[in-house]
């Protein structure tokens, strides 16, 4: 790294090793990079241009990327992030995101994390990890994804429940009060997200419990990292409450299964 590199806060997984110089971010690369890149590259070349295009791989495990310019939401997320605007602005950019997706074929051969994967799987490669902090804004309106390293193929709707996560947020209200503004109408969020992204009748049927499911995908992934002895998660779980909140978060969902779905097909 040299002086004129600047360090991008923003994610947890590679904190403090991400960086831009000019037009270009470098950051560690995952294990599929090559891989990736060629996922990337295909996307770009349908027309989708809503993501950072790979540059290249460098001799010391690093990939160069184009840097997107933006607006990204840390935590605590900001108001301007949870408007209805930017919501409906999530949901379509992951409908494009899919659309262009869905034409690329997954290489039968690569091996793709699993850690936030659909466990059922699928032919499609997902973002799987669509959080603010992987949300380039521009103009109150998502207008790129970044951080596709734990992309993996899975189902559509496993990638609009884990946006959904994130983005509505599908918390109980006090676990949501560590990150988001206060006063965010779940159900209603829920359905706005599921209208932009323009989903269906069955789908939306299944949408609760699937976001249950990831939930506890989720989890299993904070739990492997805090065994692991990971300090930026094991301070993150302290900090947010500990696995009691994750506790409440499942209840929660549990109880308001009916809520969520009677909403998001009223
Ligand atoms: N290509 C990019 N264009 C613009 N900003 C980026 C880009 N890549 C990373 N960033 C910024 O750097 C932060 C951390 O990068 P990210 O690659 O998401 O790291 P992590 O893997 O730790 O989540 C992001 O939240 C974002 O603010
Ligand atoms: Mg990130």
């Amino acid at each position: 790294m040299t002086a004129e590199d600047e360090a991008l806060v923003g994610g947890m997984m590679n904190a403090g090793a991400v960086f831009r110089r000019g037009k270009l971010v470098e950051r560690p690369a995952s294990p599929n990079a090559r891989t990736l890149h060629a996922h990337l590259l295909a996307l770009k070349e349908r027309g989708f241009d809503a993501a950072p295009v790979p540059v290249r791989l460098t001799a010391d495990g690093r990939e160069q990327l184009t840097f997107v310019p933006g607006d990204v939401a840390l935590p605590p997320y900001p108001d301007w992030a949870m408007t209805k605007t930017a919501l409906e602005s999530v949901g379509s950019l992951l409908r494009r995101l899919h659309e262009t997706s869905a034409s690329v074929a997954v290489d039968p051969h690569a091996e793709w994390p699993r850690d936030l994967a659909d466990p059922e799987g699928g032919t499609m490669l997902c973002h799987n990890d669509v959080c603010p902090d992987n949300v380039v804004f521009r103009d109150g309106r998502a207008a790129a994804l970044i951080d596709f390293d734990l992309a993996a193929p899975g189902r559509p709707l496993w990638d609009v429940a884990m946006t959904a996560r994130y983005w509505v947020p599908m918390l109980d209200p006090a676990s949501a009060a560590t990150l988001h503004p206060s006063g965010l109408d779940a159900p209603a969020r829920l359905r706005i997200l599921a209208d932009s992204y323009g989903l269906s009748a069955g789908d939306r049927a299944e949408l609760a419990g699937v976001i249950e499911q990831a939930t506890e995908v989720c989890r299993a992934f904070v739990a492997r990292r805090v065994a692991d002895g990971d300090p930026v998660y094991l301070q993150a779980l302290a900090e947010r409450g500990g696995w009691e909140r994750w506790d409440r978060m499942q209840t929660w969902l549990v109880d308001h299964r009916e809520t969520f779905t009677a909403a998001l097909l009223s």
